[in-house]
């Protein structure tokens, strides 16, 4: 088991930027409470990496902290995507450097179409998908274009939340539980848009708890436990350690 990367033979990481998105002795709060514990990964351009791990692990807050978002505050370490530092951003001026974050929630606009919410994300510059491409991409979304998007079923809702952040010109999509609460036969129609997401060059970090289709999905996997990272290596790697997966996944 690889524990913990090993960042001594590189000491000069964090400064060459090697991976398309690096987070490097990343140390995270909410208030008082110290979270993320001095966290480095890499995430290759056009990978799928899954960030895993149990409830509370520090998962969401590591999304949370890449894409800068006011909570938690990210007291110390870099983060860099595509040699841009985004250590020193905030979550819009990340957005724009190319980050998308699905939350949980989806945060679907309540009182807007499906189109609106899509269009609205297009505000932002630089645009990256247009309306036709995501739509030959998820023709659900396509036939709803004029419904409201809360009206939505649960997975017509994550489809919209991840076709929102293709509407803007992204470079990482970070996916917090894509798969929650949906039966597997949508599952499975999420799972082939993100195939097709990541063949158009997009690099996603996907975060969920059901450990087992992410790894299948995954080339690479980061396992988290309580704020620091236990595991490093390939989602194979994982699939195939019995123990490692019942330590820190408990399947
Ligand atoms: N807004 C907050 N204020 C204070 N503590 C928080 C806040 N959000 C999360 N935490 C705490 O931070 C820790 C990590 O939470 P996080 O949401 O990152 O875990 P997670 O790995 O995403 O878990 P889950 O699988 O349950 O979603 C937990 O102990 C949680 O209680
Ligand atoms: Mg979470």
């Amino acid at each position: 088991m690889n524990v913990k990367p090993d960042f001594s033979k590189n000491a000069n990481m964090a400064s060459t930027a090697p991976a398309f998105l690096s987070v490097y002795d990343m140390h995270a709060y909410y208030g008082e409470s110290y979270i993320i514990q001095g966290i480095s990964f890499n995430v290759h351009e056009g990978e799928i990496l899954a960030l895993l791990g149990r409830n509370g692990a520090g998962k969401t807050t590591t999304l949370r902290g890449i894409a800068r978002m006011d909570a938690p505050q990210v007291t110390h370490g870099e983060i860099w995507l595509d040699h841009q530092h985004l250590h020193t951003m905030k979550s819009h001026q990340a957005a724009v450097a190319g980050i998308g974050l699905v939350p949980e929630d989806r945060s679907i606009i309540p009182g807007l179409t499906v189109e609106e919410n899509l269009q609205l994300a297009q505000i932002v510059e630089p645009i990256g998908w247009t309306l036709d491409r995501l739509y030959d991409l998820f023709p659900r979304l396509g036939e709803r274009r004029k419904q409201e998007g809360v009206t939505l079923s649960g997975g017509e809702q994550q489809m919209l939340a991840i076709a929102r952040a293709l509407a803007r010109d992204i470079k990482v999509l970070l996916l917090d539980e894509p798969y929650e609460g949906l039966a597997p036969v949508i599952v499975d129609e999420i799972e082939k848009t993100l195939i097709h997401i990541k063949e158009q060059g997009i690099t996603t970090v996907i975060v969920e708890q059901n450990a087992v289709r992410a790894l299948e999905l995954a080339d690479r996997s980061v396992i988290l436990d309580t704020g620091s990272i236990v595991f490093d290596g390939t989602a194979a790697e994982v699939l195939e350690n019995a123990e490692l997966r019942a330590e820190y996944l408990a399947i």
